[in-house]
C-alpha cells in the first residue's frame, strides 16, 4: 500500500512540475507583453499613433536614447514606426511586400501599377498628422514637404528636342555617359563654366590617347565614348517670373539641355528632381550605358572618368553588375541630423532610425539599367527630404549596394593634398568649385595632360571625421 501511494506521488511530481512551471512561463510572457503594449501605446510614442491603430507584431522597432541612433527595443514592439510620420506611411508597403507576410506580391521584375494606389492608400491610414501639435512644431519647410509629399507628377516645362539630353544626334554608337547636372534657373554661370569645360557633349576622348598600348581589346581605336548633357531645374518663385522662364527658353533653343518640370526648386524639393528624371529616363533614353548625376558646382575629371566607365564595361559579367552598379562617396551608417537649426534637420517625429548606405549626392555615377530599376522601386517608396537619403532608401529595397570610390572627393582634398601639381589627375570628382575655378581647373587639367600621364586615380579612403552623419554641404 506504502509503495503504491509513494508510485503515485512520484508520477505526480514528474508530471505536474513541468505543467506549473509551463504556466508560470506563460504568465510572465504575458505580464511582460502587455506591459510593454501599453507602455509603446502611452508613453512619447504615442503622438502618431490612435486608438484605431492595429497591433502588429514586427521586429525592428526603435527607441530614441538622447544623442544616439534609435536600438530595437523589443522583439514583439507593436509600433514599429514608433510616431515617425515616414516610417509610419512606409511601413503599410514594405508590409505589402515583405517576402514572409505576402510571398506573391514580393515576385522581383513583376511591374504593378497598384504600387501608386498602394502609397495614396498608406495616406488615407494617417490622415491625422495634420492635427497634431507635433505637425505645428515642424520647422516651416518640413511642414511643407510633409503636406506635399504625396504628390509627385509634376508637368514638364521644357525638355530637350532631341531624345536624351545635348548630343544625342551625333553618336554612332551607344552613349557612355549622361550627364544629369542639378541646377536652378539663377545658376545661369554655373550652367555654362560646365559646358564649356568638362560637360562637353559630343565624342569625348578618354585619358589613355591610344587604348592599343597594353589593352589589346580595341588596337587602334582611341579610348573614349559618346556623352550627353541635361540640366535639371525646378521653378524659383521671382518677383519677375516671366524673366526667367523667357531665359531659360531661349538656352534652350540654343543648347537643348534644360529640362524643367512644374515645382518649387527648394532644397527638400531635390528628390523629385532624382524620381521624375528616372522616369523620363526610362522614356527616353535608350542603351544609355551610365548616368552622372551631379551638382552644378562640382569639377569632373571628364577624361578619367571615360576611361574608369570603360574598364567597368570590359570586366568580365559586366552586363550582370550593371543590373546593381552605383559608385560615389559611400556613406554608410549615418543618422538623421537632430540640430534644429542645420540644413539636413529630421526630427524624430518624422523619421526614426540610421539612414541606409548611401552615395554622397555630391556628384555619383550609376548604370541606365540600374536607373530604370530605380524607376519602378521609387513608386512603391515614399518621398523623403534628402535627396542622397532617398536614392539610399531605393537601393536597399533592391538589394543593391553603392561602390565606394576614393575619387570621389564629395568633401574636398584632405589636408595638403591638393597643392601637388598632378593632384586633379587622381580624382574623378570634387566638389565644391565656383564656375571661374571649374574653367580654371580644366585649362589646368588639359596643359598638365602629359606631365601627368602616368599618376593614377587616388585610393586612399578619406578619413571623414564625421563620417557617422551626413555630409554637411553648405
Ligand atoms: C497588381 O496588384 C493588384 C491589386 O493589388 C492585383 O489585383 C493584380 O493582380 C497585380 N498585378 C500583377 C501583375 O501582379
Ligand atoms: C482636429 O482638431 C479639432 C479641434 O481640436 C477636432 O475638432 C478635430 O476632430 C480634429 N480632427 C482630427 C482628424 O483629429
Ligand atoms: C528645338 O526646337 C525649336 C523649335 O522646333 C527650335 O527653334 C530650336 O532651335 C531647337 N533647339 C535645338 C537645340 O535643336
Ligand atoms: C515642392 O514643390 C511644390 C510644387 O511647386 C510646392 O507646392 C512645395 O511647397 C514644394 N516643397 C518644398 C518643401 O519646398
Amino acid at each position: 500500500m506504502a509503495r503504491c501511494y509513494c508510485h503515485w506521488r512520484r508520477l505526480l511530481i514528474c508530471l505536474c512540475t513541468p505543467c506549473i512551471l509551463l504556466v508560470l512561463m506563460f504568465i510572465y510572457v504575458t505580464v511582460m507583453v502587455s506591459l510593454n503594449m501599453t507602455a509603446a501605446a502611452g508613453g512619447e510614442t504615442s503622438v502618431w499613433v490612435t486608438k484605431t491603430d492595429r497591433v502588429h507584431f514586427i521586429a525592428s522597432g526603435t527607441y530614441t536614447i538622447e544623442g544616439l541612433a534609435p536600438l530595437p527595443k523589443t522583439f514583439w514592439d507593436p509600433h514599429p514606426h514608433s510616431g515617425a510620420l515616414w516610417n509610419h506611411l512606409q511601413l503599410v508597403i514594405d508590409r505589402h511586400y515583405n517576402p514572409i507576410l505576402s510571398p506573391k506580391n514580393t515576385e522581383r521584375g513583376t511591374i504593378n501599377t497598384s504600387h501608386e494606389s498602394l502609397l495614396q492608400q498608406s495616406f488615407s491610414t494617417a490622415h491625422y498628422w495634420e492635427n497634431m501639435t507635433e505637425f505645428a512644431k515642424l520647422p516651416q519647410q518640413m511642414q511643407n514637404f510633409a503636406s506635399n509629399m504625396h504628390k509627385r507628377d509634376y508637368p514638364i516645362l521644357i525638355q530637350p528636342n532631341v531624345t536624351c539630353g545635348a548630343g544625342a544626334e551625333e553618336e554612332e554608337e551607344p552613349p557612355l555617359l549622361l550627364l544629369a547636372i542639378k541646377t536652378t534657373e539663377e545658376n545661369y554661370e554655373n550652367r555654362q563654366a560646365i559646358r564649356e569645360s568638362w560637360g562637353q557633349v559630343g565624342w569625348v576622348a578618354g585619358r589613355r590617347q591610344d587604348s592599343g598600348g597594353g589593352r589589346g581589346e580595341s588596337v587602334g581605336k582611341k579610348s573614349g565614348g559618346y556623352v550627353r548633357r541635361v540640366f535639371l531645374l525646378g521653378r524659383t518663385n521671382h518677383k519677375e517670373q516671366g524673366a526667367y522662364t523667357e531665359l531659360l527658353q531661349q538656352e534652350s533653343q540654343r543648347y537643348g539641355d534644360i529640362l524643367q518640370w512644374d515645382f518649387t526648386d527648394s532644397f527638400f524639393n531635390l528628390t523629385l528632381k532624382d524620381v521624375l528624371f528616372w522616369g523620363w529616363f526610362s522614356h527616353h533614353c535608350d542603351r544609355t550605358h551610365f548616368i552622372f548625376k551631379g551638382d552644378d558646382d562640382i569639377f569632373v575629371n571628364i577624361p578619367a572618368m571615360i576611361d574608369y566607365l570603360q574598364d567597368q564595361l570590359q570586366k568580365p559579367k559586366a552586363h550582370k553588375a550593371m543590373r546593381d552598379f552605383m559608385v560615389g562617396d559611400v556613406i554608410g551608417a549615418a543618422q538623421p541630423i537632430r540640430e534644429y537649426k542645420s540644413k539636413y534637420f529630421v526630427p524624430a517625429s518624422f523619421y526614426k532610425g540610421f539612414y541606409p548606405a548611401y552615395a554622397g549626392g555630391g556628384g555619383v555615377v550609376y548604370s541606365g539599367l540600374l536607373t530604370k530599376r530605380l524607376n519602378i522601386i521609387s513608386k512603391s517608396i515614399h518621398l523623403f527630404p534628402i535627396d542622397d537619403v532617398y536614392v539610399g532608401m531605393c537601393m536597399i529595397r533592391l538589394k543593391a549596394y553603392p561602390i565606394h570610390n576614393p575619387a570621389f572627393l564629395t568633401f574636398d582634398f584632405p589636408g595638403k593634398e591638393e597643392s601637388k601639381p598632378c593632384a586633379y589627375h587622381t580624382i574623378l570628382l570634387v566638389h565644391k568649385r565656383i564656375p571661374s575655378q571649374i574653367v580654371t581647373l580644366w585649362a589646368r587639367l588639359k596643359d598638365t595632360k602629359t606631365q601627368c600621364l602616368n599618376v593614377t586615380l587616388r585610393n586612399k579612403t578619406n578619413k571623414h571625421k564625421n563620417r557617422n552623419i551626413a555630409p554637411k554641404k553648405s
